[in-house]
C-alpha cells in the first residue's frame, strides 16, 4: 500500500493526528462557557466562530508537517493538492451540541491514502476520551486496544441514531426509529457521529445508523468500527463509501437484522 518507510511513516501520520486532535479539542473546550454567536448554514444546521477557528488551528498544523498533502474539510470544503494523500476532518462534530453546552462534541481527523482510509482519530475533549485505529493494526481507546460488542440479539443491543437537520414530516428516519425502539434495549440520539460511530467501535453501542451523512462526520469512524471487528455499509449491505447517502455501523453480528428492520415500510411495533 505505501511505498517507501511503511509503517514508521503511518505511525509519523498517527502521531500527527492525535496531537493535533488533542490540541483543537483542547481549544474547543477552553471556550465552551463563552457566549457563542451562531450561525445558520440551514434551518438547523448550526456553525459558531469556535468550529471555524479550530478548523483554522487544524489545517495549520497540517500544513506545517504535510505541505503537500489535499485536505477536506466541513467548513472550508476540499483544499486540493496533487498528491495521493487526503486528509479529511471535521472540527468540531456535534455543533449543535456544543453551541448549547450539551457535554457530547469531539473533534475527527481521517487520513486516506487514494481511495483507502489508512488512519482514523476522534478525541472527546470533555471526557479525554482519544480514539483511534491504524490500517491492519487494530482500534485504541486512549492505551487500550478495543473490539465491538458481542450482542448477539438485537432485542439485547444498545443502539443510535441522527436524523437529518432538513426534517420534514414524511422523514424516513421516523419509521426505522419506531420499529428498532420496540426491538432493542433502546434508541440513543446523541448529536455526535463521529462519537457515537467511535462508541461502536468500543462496544458502548451496538450499532448506529443516519443518512446524509457527510464525509467527515464518517471517515475516522469507518476505520475504528473495521479495525475493532464490526461492519459499515450502506442500507443495501453495501461496503461503505464516503459519498453514501445512507449509513451503518454495527458490530457485524446484528447487522443484517438491523438492515432489515431499518428497511421495514411501515410501523410493525414487536410485542
Ligand atoms: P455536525 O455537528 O458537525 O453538524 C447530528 O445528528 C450529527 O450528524 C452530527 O455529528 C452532525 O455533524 C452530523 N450531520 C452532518 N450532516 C448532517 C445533516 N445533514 N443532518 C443532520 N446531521 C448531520
Ligand atoms: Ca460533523
Amino acid at each position: 500500500m505505501l511505498t517507501s518507510g511503511g509503517k514508521s511513516i503511518m505511525l509519523r501520520f498517527l502521531e500527527s493526528a492525535i496531537n493535533i486532535a488533542k490540541k483543537s479539542g483542547d481549544f474547543i473546550v477552553s471556550h465552551l462557557e463563552d457566549e457563542k454567536i451562531i450561525e445558520l448554514k440551514g434551518i438547523s444546521n448550526l456553525v459558531t466562530s469556535i468550529d471555524k477557528e479550530s478548523e483554522k488551528l487544524i489545517i495549520k498544523c497540517l500544513e506545517e508537517n504535510f505541505p503537500d498533502h489535499s485536505i477536506l474539510s466541513e467548513e472550508r470544503g476540499f483544499l486540493q493538492k496533487k498528491s495521493d494523500y487526503t486528509w479529511i476532518i471535521d472540527p468540531l462534530d456535534g455543533t449543535t451540541n456544543y453551541a448549547h453546552r450539551f457535554p457530547f462534541f469531539g473533534v475527527s481527523i481521517a487520513l486516506k491514502y487514494n481511495e483507502e482510509i489508512i488512519l482514523g482519530v476522534i478525541y472527546d475533549p470533555i471526557r479525554k476520551e482519544l480514539f483511534f485505529a491504524l490500517k491492519n493494526e487494530g482500534a485504541y481507546l486512549n492505551d487500550k486496544k478495543v473490539a465491538v460488542s458481542k450482542t448477539k440479539n438485537i432485542a439485547d443491543a444498545l443502539i443510535s441514531t441522527g436524523m437529518p437537520y432538513e426534517l420534514t414530516l414524511d422523514e424516513k428516519n421516523f419509521l426505522p426509529f419506531i420499529n428498532l425502539s420496540s426491538r432493542t434495549h433502546g434508541i440513543r440520539r446523541a448529536g455526535s457521529a463521529a462519537l457515537e460511530i467511535a462508541y461502536v467501535a468500543c462496544g458502548r453501542l451496538d450499532g448506529f445508523w443516519a443518512r446524509k451523512l457527510k464525509p467527515w462526520d464518517i471517515a475516522a469512524g469507518i476505520i475504528l468500527v473495521k479495525e475493532a471487528g464490526g461492519k459499515v455499509t450502506d442500507f443495501n449491505g453495501n461496503d461503505i463509501q464516503l459519498d453514501d447517502d445512507t449509513f451503518l455501523a454495527s458490530n457485524g453480528l446484528i447487522h443484517d437484522n438491523m438492515l432489515e428492520i431499518i428497511k421495514l415500510e411501515r410501523i410493525v411495533i414487536k410485542k
